[in-house]
């Protein structure tokens, strides 16, 4: 078992917001040459929701971050730290995160954003939680959140048809009983290659060439990613729970990333959590990237699938490729 400060971290309260317009997979037939038959039963996915153009990662999550400040009984100067994971900011700079803090009004607060693809609120929680354990700070909202449609190529069936936008913000605390009782965070740059977005950078900034090569939009290898996705999933929630020393039968809730109904098949297979247990919510939003996580993490809560004193796993997996899991007790 992982030796463990006394203290602990965790959530006291969370939100989320996803844009109105949804994209049916019907819509998509009218797009590019697919079927919803093909994409339900390959993905899980019936339809996912799409920002209006001129939408950005912060309008999403200022909105889920106020729910989340409402949860937990704070008001948006009481706010230490935001932490804002994306992979698609409003703009190179300033960090998203300056933008949440400006449009919730949380005038005290240092802001940063940080880059974990899918894995992006995990990766944040666990920085948040060495903040509160250090005592540096106190209340800390934690975003995950990605307007991914704006690189997407429409054109493109082998990755349009999987992903949503969508924001998800939690409030981290020091909390007198449960909290995150564990973590594991990983990652293999070799692995770069088989999913990333080249250009809009520094090594390719925009020019005409890169438009015209289509090389802002995302490109991903599926059946490459599949299968690490379940191995990097499946190995960190092992390893969180020894660290934890918590049995997998004690997991009330298990929460994996929202990618592909046959990826989370085969996770909770390897792992043997039953169906029962296992939250899914891709079917209505598709992969929302950093917030797909803490947006299912919203609606296990909303649905009542957490009491207090539930032990819960939280799992992602993105580009990069990283990977993360979270041992928690509500
Ligand atoms: N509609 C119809 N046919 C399609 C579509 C589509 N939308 N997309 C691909 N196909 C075709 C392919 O062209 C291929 O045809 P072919 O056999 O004639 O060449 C066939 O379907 C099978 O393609 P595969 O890629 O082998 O299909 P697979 O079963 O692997 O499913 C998928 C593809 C859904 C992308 C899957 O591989 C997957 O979910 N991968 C993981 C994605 C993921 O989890 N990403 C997570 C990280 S996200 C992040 O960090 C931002």
């Amino acid at each position: 078992m992982e030796a463990r400060l006394s203290k602990r971290a965790g959530i006291t309260g969370v939100g989320f917001c996803v844009p109105e317009r949804i994209l049916t997979n019907r819509d998509l037939e009218k797009l590019v040459d697919t079927s919803d038959e093909w994409i339900r039963t390959r993905t899980g996915i019936s339809e996912r929701r799409v920002a209006e153009k001129g939408t950005g990662t912060s309008d999403l999550a200022s909105v889920a971050s106020k729910k989340a400040l409402q949860g937990a009984g704070l008001k948006p100067e009481d706010v230490d730290l935001i932490i804002a994971a994306t992979t698609t900011p409003d703009m190179p700079l300033p960090s998203t995160a300056c933008f949440v803090q400006a449009k919730i009004g949380a005038s005290r607060a240092a802001a940063f954003d940080l880059g974990a693809a899918c894995a992006g609120f995990i990766y944040g929680l666990v920085t948040a939680e060495q903040f509160i354990l250090s005592g540096l700070y106190k209340n800390i909202l934690v975003i995950g959140a990605d307007v991914i449609s704006s690189y997407i190529d429409w054109t493109d069936r082998s990755t349009c048809v999987l992903f949503g936008d969508g924001a998800g913000a939690a409030v981290v605390k020091e909390v007198s009983s449960g909290g995150i009782l564990s973590s594991v965070l990983g990652s293999d740059g070799n692995y770069a290659e088989l999913l990333k977005i080249c250009a809009g950078g520094s090594k390719y900034p925009a020019t005409q060439e890169t438009v015209g090569s289509k090389s802002h939009y995302l490109k991903m290898s599926g059946s490459e990613v599949f299968k690490l996705a379940v191995r990097g999933m499946s190995d960190a929630v092992l390893q969180a729970l020894a660290k934890a020393g918590v049995s997998k039968e004690e997991i009330v809730c298990f929460i994996p990333h929202q990618a592909n109904q046959r990826i989370i098949d085969a996770v909770s297979e390897r792992l043997d959590f039953p169906k029962e247990r296992v939250f899914m919510n891709l079917e209505k939003y598709g992969n929302t990237s950093s917030a797909s996580c803490i947006i299912a993490l919203c609606e296990a809560l909303e649905q009542g699938k957490i009491k207090k004193k539930d032990k819960v796993v939280l799992t992602t997996f993105g580009s990069g490729l990283v990977w993360g899991a979270v041992v928690m007790e509500w």
